[in-house]
This record gives structure tokens, C-alpha cells and sequence, in this order.
């Protein structure tokens, strides 16, 4: 990775830097709706392959080409089929980022025995700034609740923080079953 995918890596998620390092050597990693891919990044240099999907793929150029990387661009929320088809992943993870009607294909998407890593904004974030909108918002234990059939969780908080900023989030970090 060059300069800007090391720093792109750094600014990783706590959440997803302290759960990666548990991850199975070489599993295969989606970062969904991966933005800039800072997650992806951090995957990537600790050598696993990674698939980064979004709807734009313009802060990912450096990645191109790149050993280990597939870069997809795709509209998730606008009805088509999933883009992913029946594929499955050691790792999935999602950070800011919520449309509920996903949920089936992230946890189909997630492969057994493989590490589902989630964090968003929770109800209550209206009150420090964006998002507003609720239907962007996770309510209490929604993420506990919609994983729990499938998966073994290792770990689960929710609540108001304030580092690094003032924010409501919830995390999991789950096992499929
Ligand atoms: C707040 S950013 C989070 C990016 C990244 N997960 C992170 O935490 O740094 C939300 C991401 O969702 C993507 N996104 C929004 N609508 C989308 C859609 N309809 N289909 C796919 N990706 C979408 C945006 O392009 C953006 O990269």
C-alpha cells in the first residue's frame, strides 16, 4: 500500500482495529458501503483480500490494481439484486452506515464460522448532528436483536460517547453460527 492507503488504514475504526487483530490469517474481508475504505485499508495491510463495495468509488483510486484488492461500485438501496450473489466472507463489516433492508444479504453474505463486525449511529445521535433521519438511526439493541438467531455475539455496546466526538453509536462484533 502506498502513503495514503497506510493513512487511510490508521484512521480504521477502534471498533474494527480491535476485533481485526482476532481475525482467522488471509480470510476474506467485504467493507461495505466502504467509503473512503479506511476499514478495508486496515484489512488489507494486515494482508487480507479485501472487497470494497460502494456506490462511488472515487476515494479508492490509489487502491486499483492493487494485489488482493476488488473494488465494486453498486446503488444498495435502490431495489436491484444484491451485487454479491451467493458469495461469502470470512470478515463483513460495516461502519456509518445503515439500510435495513441489507440485513438479510449481510449476515447470508457473512460465511459460517466467519466475523461479522457492525457500527453505526444509534437513536439519540439527532441530538449531536447528523444523521437525523431515523430510518439511518439504530434503535436500542437493534443490531443484538437482528443478529442474535445467527450468530454467537462476542460483543455488543451501545450508547452516548464522547470521544472523539459527542456521538450515540451501537457495535457488535458477532460469529456466524
Ligand atoms: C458515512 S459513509 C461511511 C463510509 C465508511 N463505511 C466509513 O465508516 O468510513 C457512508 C457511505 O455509504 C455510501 N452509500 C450511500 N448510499 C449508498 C447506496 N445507495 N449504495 C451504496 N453505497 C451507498 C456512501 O457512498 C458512503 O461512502
Amino acid at each position: 500500500m502506498d502513503s495514503k492507503g497506510e493513512a487511510g488504514a490508521s484512521q480504521a475504526s477502534a471498533w474494527i482495529r480491535r476485533w481485526a487483530r482476532h481475525v482467522q490469517t488471509g480470510a476474506d474481508m467485504l467493507d461495505l458501503a466502504c467509503g473512503s475504505g479506511r476499514n478495508g485499508r486496515h484489512f488489507l495491510a494486515l494482508g487480507h483480500p479485501v472487497l470494497f463495495l460502494d456506490i462511488d468509488l472515487s476515494g479508492l483510486t490509489d487502491l486499483q490494481g492493487q494485489p488482493g484488492v476488488e473494488l465494486l461500485a453498486a446503488d444498495l438501496e435502490n431495489g436491484s439484486p444484491w451485487p454479491l450473489g451467493n458469495r461469502q466472507f470470512g470478515v463483513v463489516v460495516a461502519t456509518n452506515y445503515l439500510w435495513r433492508p441489507l440485513f438479510p444479504h449481510v449476515i447470508r453474505a457473512t460465511a459460517p464460522g466467519g466475523l461479522l463486525l457492525y457500527e453505526t449511529f444509534l437513536r439519540g445521535q439527532e441530538n449531536h448532528g447528523r444523521p437525523t433521519n431515523p430510518d439511518f438511526l439504530l434503535a436500542e439493541n437493534e443490531l443484538f436483536e437482528r443478529l442474535k438467531d445467527s450468530f454467537h455475539i462476542l460483543a455488543f455496546e451501545q450508547g452516548e460517547e464522547t470521544e472523539p466526538k459527542p456521538s450515540c453509536r451501537q457495535r457488535i462484533a458477532a460469529v456466524k453460527r
